[in-house]
């Protein structure tokens, strides 16, 4: 069927994402298997977050809110934003996607790092347009390059903020470099799915760069910290027109009554987070600690991940963590053969990576 395929769609490599526990339970008949490949929350969801889960699924039988109507007040109360500043989206995937649907026609040119998110490539590819991938250097983004291949084509620039797999943030200072005279119609998308665990003082702030420019959009998740990854939901912050014309590219009810609940108490639940964010800052250290007594060579970012150069092809290692029941990320699909990613998990499961990761070496 490849001849009647959407061409662009016949370009696109799929997503190859973390396999799921019960996955690898099924294929390795295992017991005990732990996930630390997906950037979770390793404690999930705080128990008020999962009543109001309860509460909303007794009015599954109607359709959502479109609008998010409560979710989107709230946010825009603590961003200090306009209502009408908001995208919300299955996932924050979803807002990478409409911004490429609102903004890019083919031909048109997208810029990235690479290695970084893969979503950002496949949904360029999505919408035909030409992507652009610079190269990071020492696993930092290279804004000065960035900039030089902006041409009049470009419509989106990508930066995650932090990245993924990197883990690493341009400074405040490079954003501003970047930033300057930087015409007005190339798109800058800040991806911060990461953003509640990056604690920096030179970490920019791209709500305030929104106040005196149109150009930007910021993106934001519940899927890491807040853990609900499994509901989908995250949201975007532009200028209003901005705004708007993502709103135009999403389908009515992309984001589920459940997620908005969901998230809304997420949202309210402030101690809960914030003691779970304390715990993974700790075992950030005690894993980095960790690695470096096996002599392992690492990026330990600002994330909640880890990036980790194996002395041997990281697939094999990979599969060999996996058959011990401990899924971490081969970054092979990155282009990265010598490098596993490893979320932070909770003191048990980081004990147990790092005490079978020895073994594997
Ligand atoms: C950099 C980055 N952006 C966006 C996402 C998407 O997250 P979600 O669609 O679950 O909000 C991820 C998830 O891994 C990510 O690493």
């Amino acid at each position: 069927m490849k001849n009647i395929a959407n061409k662009n769609i016949v370009n696109i490599k799929p997503y190859v994402g973390g396999k799921p526990i019960s996955e690898v339970k099924r294929e390795f008949g295992l017991k005990s298997v732990i996930k630390l490949a997906s950037n979770e929350n390793p404690y999930g969801p705080s128990p008020k977050v999962l009543k109001a889960i309860e509460a909303a699924a007794r009015d599954i039988n109607r359709y959502p809110d479109g609008s998010c109507y409560e979710l989107r007040q709230l946010i825009a109360k603590r961003l200090k934003v306009s209502a009408d500043q908001l995208v919300f989206g299955c996932g924050s995937d979803e807002i990478i996607v409409l911004a490429l649907r609102a903004f890019v026609n083919e031909g048109d040119e997208v810029i990235m790092a690479k290695p970084s998110f893969l979503v950002y490539s496949i949904g360029s590819t999505m919408v035909g347009a030409k992507l652009i991938e610079v190269p990071l250097q020492g696993l930092r983004y290279d804004l000065v390059a960035m900039k030089k291949a902006v041409t009049s084509r470009t419509k989106i620039v990508f930066i995650g903020n932090p990245d993924n797999p990197s883990g690493q943030y341009p400074t405040k200072s490079e954003v501003e470099v970047f930033l300057k005279d930087l015409p007005g119609n190339v798109l800058v998308f800040f991806d911060e799915a990461y953003f509640e665990f990056v604690d920096a003082k030179d970490y920019v702030d791209t709500l305030a760069l929104l106040k005196s420019r149109r150009n930007i959009i910021v993106t934001r998740t519940f899927s890491k910290l807040f853990g609900l990854a499994g509901l989908r939901i995250g949201y975007g912050i532009a200028d209003p027109q901005v705004a708007d014309f993502m709103n135009r590219a999403r389908e009515p009810f992309n984001v589920t009554s459940i997620a908005q609940a969901a998230a809304i108490a997420a949202l309210k639940d402030e101690a809960y987070y914030k003691k779970i964010l304390k715990v993974l800052e700790r075992e950030r250290e005690v894993v980095c600690a960790g690695l470096e007594l096996l002599g392992l060579v690492y990026s330990k970012g600002a994330t909640n991940f880890i990036q980790v150069r194996m002395p041997r092809a990281s697939r094999e290692v990979a599969l060999d963590l996996m058959k011990k029941g401990i899924i971490v990320r081969d970054m092979s699909a990155w282009g990265l053969q010598d490098y596993i990613r490893v979320t932070i998990g909770t003191p048990a499961e980081n004990k147990r990576f790092l005490k079978v990761l020895k073994e594997s070496l």
